[in-house]
């Protein structure tokens, strides 16, 4: 054995290259250091005689790069978001450890076992094909292998070896090791588990590590590497149906149109009928073409680009399928979350989903939290960091889907916040419900400019935010009064008066303020389609609202204005007696007090209301506007123009 640091970069291509043809198991080790999870996984290490672990790591995304190995090393469900994750500077710990027998190579994702490592667990989990779920044998079956074994199987993996450690500290006895498989067998059976392999090891000593030792006389079963090395994991992915999700539309001149991505399940051949989802158009593929020339088939795991015989149009994120048996397509969809991040989830909220190639917005209703240690379902409002649920997730847009336990690329996705760009949750979709066929989008002839230029005017929204208090609500109604005098169509929204009728269902708990700011959102685009000059002024003290609402408007339309007023001014003034009460313990949930204001980041207009008046706040973005040209009058079209 050659130590780590000695390897050179022409180690390990030689390493790569006298792998090539070696069959890839990736694996995942369950169980904390104290199950003695670290002696094992040295002791592979160690027997395997190979030790390139961080070498090869870091070479890892070089060697996808030149090809070496083909789709091996490549991006499976939640890869591609944790890519972008280091990006941005976060990282989810997974140790990730390479090492090659002369039958198999491996790659083991090493994850802490506490409860506060679940998300990377996870991680680690998603895309391995076998766990190793530790067990002490002096403690047996412990909540923690209860939590670990149906995280695994939430991530698909259907083969466990339950590695019974510690042996040598009960005597090698066999009546112990039965028990624990025993009760281990009796809790997994709802798992779905296709295999359970439960080996009697002592790692420390090396029993039933790499080969079978005269300690366990009673023992027929392989030793642990034994049953790694021969172990059949998964479904032949090339025996699935065709799933080929674009990654882009490579279009190098307008005689050529291909679609390029990673064949994600199946094979296709030229002549093979594909289906383009969402959409649902057909067609028939024309050739494959990659650099190498032109193929007569491909199959799962490959990089292609297929032309089809028909000019339809596809963009990235579309899946092409089997006809026979497509994905599901799809706005609603039932599926398992994991969530991840320190905040807790919002309902209603829109974040952004992604899976393979495909983005969509997703809004998030909870529908049972699932305790991990005993399988028990309870309903559950929302879900915290680490916690596992059933959620109903809608889209903004179709996109095409397969349960997660079909297919885990096509059947996973991450959940980002829209503003820290943050990985928030995992997803596994169980199933996509039907959609919503009886509604449609109806085509108008009167439009929003036509509107807008019977009015001579230019609709768009100005969006009040800041403390109750701030002064949001007094500058929004002079701003009002003088756009009156200058004879435009307006409409002012309240938040007090909104919450008097359309929003008086809601609270101020954060699930009702990001219900209440949606609806105002939609409101506002209505009044801006009616053609009207909008202003807004509710507290709206999240972030990710306020981005939703820009985004429902047209480019330069929506002009956020920061009323920024000190929490100590605005409880001082204190108008509507609501501070007191909110300190006084009366009222919860209070912003500034009990409850956040996310300030803008980057307003239109920053209204710092200590230097300046009411009148000149209100000219400030009277003059914002008329700078933006959102004033001027020179647009009545004509009737006949309609
Ligand atoms: S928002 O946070 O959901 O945008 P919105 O602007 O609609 O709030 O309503 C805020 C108004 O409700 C405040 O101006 C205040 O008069 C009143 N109010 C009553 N309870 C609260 C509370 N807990 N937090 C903030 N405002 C409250």
């Amino acid at each position: 054995m050659r130590a780590a640091e000695n390897l050179t970069l022409a180690d390990v291509e030689q390493y790569l290259h006298a792998h090539q043809h070696k069959s890839l198991l990736r694996f995942i080790t369950c169980g904390s250091v104290d199950d003695g999870k670290s002696s094992l996984i040295g002791r592979l290490l160690y027997e395997s005689k190979m030790l390139f672990e961080d070498q090869l790591a870091a070479l890892e995304a070089d060697s996808r790069k030149v090809g070496t190995r083909g789709g091996e090393l490549d991006f499976a469900l939640l890869v591609d978001g944790l890519a972008a994750e280091r990006e941005q500077g976060i990282t989810i710990d997974v140790a990730y450890r390479f090492f090659a027998t002369d039958r198999r190579k491996f790659i083991v994702a090493d994850t802490p076992g506490h409860e506060q490592y679940t998300r990377n667990m996870v991680t680690g989990a998603s895309t391995a094909d076998l766990a190793v779920i530790l067990i002490d044998a002096r403690k047996g079956v412990l909540t923690q292998t209860r939590r670990h074994s149906f995280l695994v199987s939430l991530l698909g993996i259907r083969h466990v070896v339950l590695a019974v450690n510690k042996m040598d500290l009960v005597g090698f006895d066999r009546t112990v090791f039965e028990r624990i498989v025993a009760e281990y067998r009796a809790f997994a059976g709802p798992l779905g588990f296709a295999e359970i392999t439960p080996v009697p090891l002592s790692a420390v000593y090396g029993d039933n590590v790499v080969s079978r030792s005269p300690a366990t006389p009673w023992y027929r079963g392989p030793a642990l590497l034994e049953h790694l090395e021969q172990v059949e994991v998964a479904g032949d992915p090339q025996a699935q149906p065709f799933r080929l999700p674009v990654q882009w539309v490579n279009r190098p001149n307008l005689d050529f149109r291909g679609f390029s991505g990673l064949i994600a399940a199946g094979r296709v051949r030229p002549g093979d009928r594909v289906r383009v989802l969402p959409g649902g158009t057909e067609s028939r593929v024309a050739r494959i073409v990659t650099y190498g020339g032109d193929l007569d088939e491909a199959v799962a795991g490959q990089s292609v680009t297929l032309t089809l015989t028909d000019e339809i149009d596809i963009s990235r994120g579309d899946v092409l399928c089997a006809p026979d048996d497509p994905a599901w397509s799809g706005t609603r969809l039932e599926a398992a979350l994991v969530w991840m991040a320190e905040k807790p989830m919002v309902p209603g909220r829109s974040y952004l989903l992604k899976g393979g190639t495909r983005t969509a917005l997703a809004t998030l209703a909870p529908e049972a939290r699932i305790d991990v240690n005993t399988l028990e379902r309870t309903p559950a409002e929302a879900l915290a960091l680490n916690e596992i649920g059933l959620c109903l997730v809608t889209l903004d847009q179709a996109v095409a889907l397969d349960a997660y336990d079909r297919n885990r690329e096509t059947g996973g996705f991450i959940l980002i916040d829209r503003v820290s760009n943050e990985t928030v949750a995992a997803g596994m979709v169980r199933q996509v419900l039907a959609p919503a066929t009886n509604i449609q989008w109806q085509a108008l002839d009167v439009d929003k400019r036509a509107r807008a230029g019977l009015k001579g005017q230019r609709p768009c929204v100005l969006w009040f935010t800041g403390l109750s208090g701030a002064g949001k609500s007094t500058i929004a109604n002079l701003v009002e009064k003088k756009l009156f005098a200058l004879r435009r169509h307006t409409m002012l929204l309240d938040g007090d008066n909104v919450r008097h009728g359309l929003n008086r269902d809601l609270g101020f708990d954060d699930a009702s303020r990001v219900e209440n700011i949606r609806r105002v959102a939609e409101v506002s685009k209505l009044m801006v389609e009616a053609g009207l000059i909008t202003l807004v002024s509710f507290i709206s003290p999240f972030r990710a609202e306020r981005a939703l609402a820009r985004s429902l408007m047209g480019p330069g339309e929506f002009l956020e204005v920061f009323v920024d007023t000190d929490l100590a001014v605005a409880e001082a003034r204190d108008v509507k007696g609501l501070y007191r009460r909110a300190r006084a313990g009366e009222i919860r949930d209070f912003t500034g007090i009990d409850s956040p204001y996310e300030p803008p980041e980057a307003p239109d207009i920053h209204l710092r209301t200590a230097e300046m008046t009411v009148e000149e706040a209100a000219d400030r973005i009277i003059a914002e506007l008329k700078r933006r040209g959102l004033l001027e009058t020179d647009l009545l079209i004509d009737g006949a123009a309609i």
